[in-house]
Order: C-alpha cells, then structure tokens, then sequence
C-alpha cells in the first residue's frame, strides 16, 4: 500500500518519516577533525562548527527537514509523489529492470527520489532510507537513532548509460553525510549486477561483504549478494 501523498501537498507528503532498526550495525562515536566537506543543506549547527553534524546525534535531521529539490550537475531530484507512478512504471515494469530490483516502494521509509532533467523529464528514482544503527542492550537508544541511510537506484534504460545514476548516488551521499548527519551509507545489490556495482566503487564505497547465495531471485534462484558502505570519516576523506 502507498503511504506518499500527492504533488499538490508536498509538506504533507514528508511528514512521517519513521525509522526503523537495523539488526547489524555496531554503534561508535565518529571522530571528528579538519577539514570537513562544507555542507550544502542548512543545519541546525553553529556555522563555526562544521564537523558537529557527525559528532552530536541530538541534531539529527531528518529527510522530511531537506530543503527539497536538491540541484546535481545536470539533474534535479525530488520526493517521489503518487503522481509519478505512472510515469516510473513504463520502465519499472520492464523485465531487463525488475530483474535486478529487489523491491517497490511500500511506505515513508522507504524514500523514493524522483531525479529529472531540466525539462521535466523522469530519467530515473532513487532510494535514500534512513534508519537506526545496531546498538548493544543496555546502550543509549538516542546514540544510534538515524545513524544509517541505505540508498539505491534505477534508472530508465532509455537514459542509462549516461552516468546519471552516479550523478545522483553521489548526490544521496553528500546529502546522507552532511544534510541528514547519518554516520554510515550502505548500499546492496545482487553480486552479477555489475553496472550497479561499479557505481558504488564508482562513488568511493568500500566492499563490505559477499554473501553467498543469500539472496531469492524470482528466476534465478538463490543468488549471491554483495553490500558496500561508506562511513562519514571515509566520506571526509580521514581514517580518524
Ligand atoms: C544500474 C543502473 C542504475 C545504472 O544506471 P546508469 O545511469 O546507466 O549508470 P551510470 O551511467 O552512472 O554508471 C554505470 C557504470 O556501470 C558501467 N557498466 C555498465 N555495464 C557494465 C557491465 N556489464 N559490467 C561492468 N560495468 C558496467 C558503466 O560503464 C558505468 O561505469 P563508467 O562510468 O565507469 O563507464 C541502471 O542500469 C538500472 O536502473 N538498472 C536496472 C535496475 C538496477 O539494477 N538497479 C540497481 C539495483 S541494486
């Protein structure tokens, strides 16, 4: 069932992001230092303390508080609106793009971004979902809120091949890291999908795991799966 509501209601639409959590991420303190990436998305931090965003958890933002549309070289992304479901479906039904999907949107939290050029014309949607890290019993539930955004793409295969989903990704990422403050990005994909793969090397994400034949295809059986992650010191360019 649809929870997102129509184009002429945009606050509305982004009111009720939930978060849920996630069983396999440890919590830690990111451990900030200069310099930091200068954030394009406003912050509720003192401007004389740029690195905050990953320090303080009690500042986390969320995507409904994004100063919506976001701007990538040659695209403009937005939230996803009952009225683009017809427009995604001419390519979300095609066989050669179901066959390495793993879902459809079925809630808030799983945010749908619609990326479009200039003129209007949907080339592809994207997922950004935040949700909470994994933290032992007994730690700060407040500590791992909103600590982890997983974000993923598809892209009309009228226009692939253009390098429009990692245009967007790397949107996603700089917005995960210094607009919503998440500690850690993770993206997934079936191990033979090879051009989403190479756009999370692409992008700077590290492998993180190859899972054997974890995964159910629809026709091809259990197959492998891989997930790839950044964390915000990695995005910053720091070990630290
Ligand atoms: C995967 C998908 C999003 C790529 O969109 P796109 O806009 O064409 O991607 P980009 O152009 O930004 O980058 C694709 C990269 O993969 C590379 N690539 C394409 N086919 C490849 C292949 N068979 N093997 C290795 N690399 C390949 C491209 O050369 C490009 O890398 P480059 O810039 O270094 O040349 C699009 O094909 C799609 O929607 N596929 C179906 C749905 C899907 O797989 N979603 C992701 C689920 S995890």
């Amino acid at each position: 069932m649809f929870h997102v509501k129509r184009a002429s209601d945009p606050a509305h639409a982004l009111a009720d992001v939930t978060v849920a959590p996630h069983p396999r991420v440890a919590a830690s303190g990111a451990h900030c230092r200069e310099p930091c990436r200068p954030s394009p998305f406003p912050t509720q931090h003192a401007p004389s303390d740029p690195c905050a965003p990953w320090q303080d958890r009690s500042h986390a933002r969320t995507l409904a508080s994004v100063d919506w549309p976001i701007r990538t070289a040659r695209l403009v992304l937005r939230p996803f609106v009952v009225d683009d479901i017809e427009q995604t479906w001419l390519y979300r039904g095609r066989e050669d793009v179901t066959t390495w999907t793993g879902s459809w949107l079925t809630s808030l939290e799983e945010w749908r971004i619609i990326a479009e050029t200039g003129n209007g014309t949907v080339i592809g949607d994207f997922l950004i979902h935040v949700h909470d890290g994994w933290g032992q019993g007994g730690t700060d539930s407040a500590l791992v809120a909103h600590q982890e955004a997983e974000i993923g793409w598809t892209v009309d295969p009228a226009y692939a091949g253009r390098g429009y989903a990692s245009e967007v990704a790397q949107a996603l990422v700089d917005l995960a890291f210094t607009g919503l403050a998440v500690r850690r990005v993770i993206a997934n994909a079936f191990a033979d999908n090879a051009p989403s793969i190479r756009i999370m090397e692409k992008i700077g994400m590290r492998r993180e795991s190859f899972s054997l034949k974890d995964s159910l295809h629809k026709t091809r059986g259990w197959i492998d799966g891989v997930r790839y992650a950044l964390l915000a010191e990695e995005y910053r360019g720091s070990d630290a």
